[in-house]
């Protein structure tokens, strides 16, 4: 299976990728990499591992819908079969999930639907499962669709939450916890025991 990555930090679920695959734990590649940050991690990253790195950004194409197409047409030409995000913070556009029905998934560090949708990333989504009190948080892998964090879920796991965490600890935690769990699932579509077409 051919993997593209959008990624637009540090890139360390898209590293957990690369180094699964070429272990060969998993029989996939990932064939390119887009970031929306040409500074980022990540494009450091993917240029480390000989992956061609392409920025594609507000700021290559201030158009919205012609960015759109670029992506899509970069993973087209790629021969990619399946699109994973992995700390991409942009909106994926209608022609890109058009071009790749249930093949873009996303990781969202929480259960959803708790703790999603927009302005939920980063530290806020660990600040506000703190705030709630909750005792579980966890790890989403869910499908893409126009919404942030709404689309059908693939794979949750919890992580639990410890007396005396605080945003830093609960998010490496959890983080952590995301490298395992993004290429167990990986593994798990790879092999059809996921089928991303039969999910709602
Ligand atoms: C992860 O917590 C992921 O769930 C979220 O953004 C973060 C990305 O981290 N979508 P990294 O760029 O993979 O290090």
């Amino acid at each position: 299976m051919r993997l593209g990555i959008l990624a637009s930090h540090g890139g360390s679920n898209m590293q957990a990728i690369i180094d699964a695959t070429r272990q060969g734990e998993i029989p996939a590649e990932v064939v390119v990499v887009i970031g929306n940050n040409a500074g980022a991690m990540a494009a450091t990253r993917a240029r480390d591992a000989g992956i061609p790195f392409h920025h594609l950004s507000g700021k290559t194409h201030p158009e919205f819908a012609e960015l759109d197409t670029e992506i899509a047409s970069v993973l087209s030409d790629a021969g990619v079969d399946l699109v994973m995000l992995a700390g991409y913070m942009k909106k994926v556009g209608p022609r890109t999930i058009a071009r790749f029905p249930n093949r873009i998934v996303n990781i969202h560090p929480a259960l959803l639907p708790k703790f999603g949708g927009v302005g939920m990333f980063g530290a806020r989504v660990h600040q506000a499962v703190l705030d709630a009190g909750e005792e579980v948080t966890g790890v989403t892998v869910h499908l893409v669709d126009q919404e942030y964090d709404r689309g059908p879920i693939v794979a949750q796991c919890e992580v639990k939450v410890q007396e005396g965490d605080d945003v830093e600890t609960l998010a490496a935690r959890v983080l952590e916890r995301e490298h395992a769990f993004y290429v167990e699932t990986l593994g798990r579509i790879v092999s059809g025991e996921l089928d991303l077409d039969t999910l709602n």
